[in-house]
């Protein structure tokens, strides 16, 4: 077969590295062109330059695409979602465990049927690619047909996608709880059928400690041990009643972190979502054994739970995450999550740039999820997986941006203003998959 080459032309913007928490980013870590192109080959980038450089080389039989006036950047990348509670988004009035027992676990018994899972499954991966978000590290429900339904979708859709089938076998309605063992069982079945299939690989996912018994946690251990290429997602320290709750169940850990230590869940490939309520020496046993934390603004700020201290993480050398968290989340769009993210930053005195929003939101989340060989920059040799935005897609937003005059302002207001209107195309593998108008 012969190889199908394309040409998308048009402003370009990647990070090659972490650009800092200045306004001014690092030397050699960010990549800017003017009037640049991307050359794909089948699903992978071949080159990025200025357009006339690639014009001058591309085969004959090359498609050009002109997204002069827009703004190409790589995909966006979600560290932790939840793909099964779409429909109890803007929830009214609760805290973390209210929450769960009033709206989340009643809308994920749904889906024990596999139509509903089938249909969810499809109408998320929808919202995603509008929203210009090409991978995502996603909670299923207790259900293995909410995985296998999952997984089925984006595969079709040639995505690159990580997700798990959620452990829970105490503290949660009958039809949402595993048998303990037999919870672990599953969960190895669909790892068998799912990871490292095409572009998707499995995360085990023990929901929180208070869902778990310690022995379907030593069970999720024992499998992690076994397999280190596989992903580990949970939630930690997010909520002060929770924090409290697991001391109760767990006396015997020393903290929250300390339960997730003591069943050797905690590793490089582990991300823990929210991790709020943490000192510095939780900080740093999380940096000593690579793990990150999923921030996750919105989520945090609708749900009350607190404000999570991102300087702090840095300074213990614990990387993090972003990470929407719907249905807690209130947006499922990267720049929703961005505009958080700003919020929970100019209250702890501490605001975002644009250039480390947006790094954080691609690059920073790829190198989180050990992806960063494959998605999250426009380099040569990664996935073809590229968001295109239009300054223009609202007059408010044409008219802010024609305000700014350097490329630091033209990015800090295109994160707090854009929204799933801002993402004229998406692409994955290579192909467009989201088109706008
Ligand atoms: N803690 C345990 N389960 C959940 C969940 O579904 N959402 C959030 N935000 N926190 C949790
Ligand atoms: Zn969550």
């Amino acid at each position: 077969m012969t190889a199908t080459h394309r040409l998308l032309r048009g402003p370009l913007f990647s990070c090659l590295d972490d650009p800092g928490e200045e306004n001014t980013p690092l030397a050699d870590t960010t990549l800017y062109r003017e009037d640049g192109a991307i050359w794909i080959v089948d699903g992978h980038i071949h080159a990025v330059d200025d357009h006339a450089a690639l014009a001058a080389r591309v085969p004959a039989d090359t498609e050009h695409v002109d997204y002069r006036g827009k703004l190409m950047m790589p995909g966006f990348i979600d560290s932790h979602v939840h793909y099964v509670q779409l429909d109890i988004m803007a929830s009214y009035g609760r805290e973390l465990l209210d929450w769960l027992n009033d709206y989340t676990f009643p809308a994920e018994c749904r889906f024990a049927e596999r139509a509903h899972a089938e249909t969810a499954a499809e109408r998320f991966l929808d919202e995603m690619l509008r929203a210009g978000t090409t991978t995502a590290q996603v909670f299923c429900s207790s259900h293995p047909v909410s995985v296998d339904s999952f997984f089925t979708a984006a595969r079709r859709r040639q995505l690159r996608m990580i997700a798990g089938k959620v452990l829970m076998d105490r503290h949660a309605p009958a039809e949402l709880t595993d048998d303990t063992l037999g919870g672990v069982r599953d969960s190895e079945r669909l790892i068998a059928d799912w990871h490292g299939r095409d572009r998707l690989a499995y995360t085990l996912t023990p929901r929180f400690a208070p869902t778990s018994t310690s022995t379907q946690l030593d069970a999720v251990g024992g499998v992690l041990r076994n397999a280190p290429d596989l992903y580990l997602q949970t939630h930690l320290s997010e909520n002060r009643g929770e924090i409290a709750w697991v001391s109760e169940l767990f006396p015997q850990s020393r903290d929250y972190l300390g339960v997730y230590e003591d069943h050797d869940l905690v590793g490089p490939r582990s991300t823990f979502a929210h991790g709020i309520h943490l000192d510095d020496g939780q900080r740093r046993r999380l940096a000593q054994q690579g793990a990150n934390i999923a921030f996750c603004p919105t989520s945090n700020l609708f749900l009350g739970s607190g404000l999570m201290d991102r300087l702090a993480c840095r300074e213990a050398g614990v990387a993090t995450s972003l990470a929407s968290d719907v249905g807690g989340g209130t947006s499922l769009s990267g720049f929703g999550t961005l505009q958080g993210a700003y919020q929970v930053g100019a209250l702890l005195g501490q605001p975002l740039t644009g250039w480390q929003g947006f790094y954080r939101l691609t690059l920073g989340n790829a190198r989180a999820l050990h992806l960063a060989d494959k998605i999250g920059s426009l380099q040569p040799g990664y996935e073809a997986d590229i968001v295109v935005l239009d300054p223009d897609a609202t007059p408010l937003l044409s008219r802010r941006l024609s305000q700014t005059s350097t490329l630091a302002e033209r990015l800090f207001a295109l994160m707090m203003l854009g929204d799933d209107r801002t993402v004229a195309a998406t692409w994955t593998n290579g192909q467009r998959v989201h088109n706008r108008d």
